[in-house]
């Protein structure tokens, strides 16, 4: 057996591919892509996202308190690398050129894009400056789901067809097939 060492990364499997939507100081919607990013604490609800000091999201944050975090998905995946390569600092019709929509959300002061089929609605809860980059963790106050992604009231994760993003290849994946359920393959080593 051999390894390869490939010394310090910031690489992780599986890392999400995620839509972080915001309010522009015009009333305008403004949509970025985050791979790093994580569900962070159980009480409230929350998320981590790691932002650079310099994107029009963080400084929208900042102004409303608020965010919301969609996950990406196979037919969405056009629009949610175009939201990581273009800046709404140098683009205000960034997200119009998109062709999506948004509604306001219900409960906070953010934008649901409607074309993503799970989106988490969140309030700014904390943020930490470290060096030029903001980590800034979201209350989840409400997860929306489209109708049309559950089977028998939950989400299906099959019709859903959330992407992960590969930080090695910088390719966008399907999530693949179950291989076990947890809490419950691990109990066969139990009795030995
Ligand atoms: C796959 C992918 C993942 C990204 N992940 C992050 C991230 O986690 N944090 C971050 O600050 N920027 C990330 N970016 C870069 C921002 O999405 C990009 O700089 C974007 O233009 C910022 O938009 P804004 O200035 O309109 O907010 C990512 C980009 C891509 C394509």
């Amino acid at each position: 057996m051999s390894r390869t060492n490939f010394g310090a990364k910031t690489w992780m499997f599986p890392m999400p591919a995620l839509v972080i939507a915001t309010y522009n100081e015009d009333g305008t919607v403004n949509a970025m892509t985050a791979a790093w990013g994580g569900i962070c604490q159980e009480t409230p609800a929350g998320i981590m996202i790691d932002l650079a000091d310099s994107h029009k999201t963080t400084a929208n944050i900042e102004r409303t308190g608020a965010f919301t975090v969609a996950i990406a998905t196979a037919d969405t995946v056009v629009p949610t690398d175009f939201f990581g390569i273009v800046s709404g600092n140098n683009d205000p019709k960034k997200f119009e050129k998109s062709g999506l929509r948004a509604r306001k959300s219900e409960f906070v002061d953010a934008p649901v894009i409607e074309e993503y089929k799970m989106v988490l609605e969140c309030k700014l809860f904390e943020k930490f400056a470290i060096k030029e980059d903001v980590r800034v963790v979201g209350e989840i106050v409400n997860v929306s789901v489209d109708d049309s992604v559950l089977t028998d009231g939950k989400i299906d994760a099959a019709k859903l067809q959330p992407l992960a993003w590969n930080p090695i290849s910088h390719e966008y994946v399907k999530l693949g097939e179950s291989v076990g359920l947890a809490w419950n393959v691990g109990k066969a080593l139990m009795n030995k």
